[in-house]
């Protein structure tokens, strides 16, 4: 190969990659876009574990109908729970939204909370699928006092102001 076929190789090649940079960069929505779904897709993994809660305080649990999917929903959910939170998705966004600067202030706090949620929804998951009542009980208390870890300082009081019945 000639030096000069060697560069424009080298020139094509260069150009590939901004161009794939380029379409991963608009394929993501910006950070104000995603403030909407990501809070749908909170209550959503809220609204699973309400249903568990449910079904135990029903006592006659529903694992099939109820139990398993709702579980499934939150260990889905917690996969994702650390992509939903770009840097700028926060208040400077001018979306409403209840995500405060501590969380991009002390991320690596965050992310070990997002990842003890991971952990928790997993095994959540687990004794769902074993229909382990003892075991489901236990873990519905651990997941929440995980939910709340991280509301405590990375969500604003608003939340329950608003929310209040
Ligand atoms: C890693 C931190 C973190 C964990 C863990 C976490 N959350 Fe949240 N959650 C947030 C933040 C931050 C918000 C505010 C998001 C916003 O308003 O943009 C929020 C908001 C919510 C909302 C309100 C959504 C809305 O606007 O209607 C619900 C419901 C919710 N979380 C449920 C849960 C449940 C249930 C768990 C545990 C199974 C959980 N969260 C675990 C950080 C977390």
């Amino acid at each position: 190969m000639s030096m000069s076929a060697f560069r424009i190789r080298c020139v094509a090649v260069a150009a590939l990659f901004v161009a794939t940079a380029a379409t991963v960069a608009f394929a993501d929505p910006p950070p104000a876009a995603q403030i909407k779904p990501r809070q749908d897709k909170l209550r959503d993994m809220g609204g699973a574990l309400k249903a568990i809660t449910d079904e135990i305080k029903k006592g006659r649990i529903d694992w099939d109908n109820a139990v398993i999917p709702n579980a499934q929903t939150v260990k889905d959910r917690s996969v994702y729970i650390l992509n939903w939170f770009p840097k700028g998705s926060g208040p400077e966004a001018h979306v409403k939204t209840y995500a405060l600067p501590a969380i991009w202030q002390k991320f690596d706090d965050f992310t070990k909370q997002g990842k003890q949620l991971q952990a928790d929804a997993a095994k959540l998951q687990q004794v769902a699928n074993a229909k382990d009542e003892a075991g489901l009980k236990a873990q519905v208390q651990t997941i929440g006092k995980t939910c709340k870890a991280c509301h405590d300082p990375y969500r604003s009081p608003d939340y329950e102001k608003d929310n209040e019945e």
